[in-house]
């Protein structure tokens, strides 16, 4: 984990992944800064994510987020944590590549819809949620998972873990210096 131009570690996976919760234990626990590219976009467009989507249109959205997410990938030497969407950019996906091949960990943080749904709040606003949440987000996830699971070196299964948990588990992939070898 040492040495690698860019992130300590960049955690991709669906909404309801704990993304945020466990970038945030991991940052504790490795005494790293933690980004999290929605932030990011929120902070640049002065709004949040679901106005942007309602008075910009998606493809706003997705233009600023591969902006944010190219940025970090450069520049943040932290705990990096993807808006859930993002790695179905093609430039976004080949940054991944070009960070994996010297060397980074990309962690997959995988969900079942059981568990997601209660962390996700089917009442929240998620833009990409909105009608009938939980058929929407089986429906991403379907579409998706070949794309996390392309893009990633690692899966956590977070269904039964707390966030610390499951950034114990990442921790330990980055101890081993592999970018293989946890699942579950
Ligand atoms: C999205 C996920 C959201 C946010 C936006 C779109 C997606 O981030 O970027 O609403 O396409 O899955 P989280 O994964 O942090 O919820």
């Amino acid at each position: 984990m040492s040495g690698v131009a860019g992130p300590l570690v960049v955690l991709v996976g669906p909404p309801g992944a704990g993304k945020s919760s466990v970038a945030r234990e991991l940052g504790a626990l490795l005494g790293a800064a933690v980004r999290d590219t929605d932030a990011d976009v929120e902070a640049t467009a002065g709004k949040p994510i679901a106005d942007i989507f309602v008075e910009d249109g998606e493809p706003a959205f997705r233009a600023l987020e591969r902006a944010a997410v190219l940025q970090a990938l450069a520049t943040h030497d932290g705990v990096l944590a993807l808006g859930g969407g993002a790695v179905l950019d093609a430039d976004v996906q080949g940054a991944l590549a070009a960070y994996r091949e010297r060397g980074g960990v990309v962690a997959f943080l995988d969900v079942t819809l059981a568990a997601a749904a209660p962390r996700v709040g089917l009442n929240r606003s998620r833009p990409l949620l909105l009608g009938n949440p939980r058929a929407q987000w089986k429906a991403l996830m379907e579409a998706r998972r070949p794309v996390y699971e392309a893009v990633s070196s690692t899966r956590v299964l977070t269904d039964d873990l707390t966030p610390a948990q499951v950034a114990d588990a990442v921790a330990a992939v980055l101890r081993a210096g592999e970018g293989e070898g946890t699942d579950g």
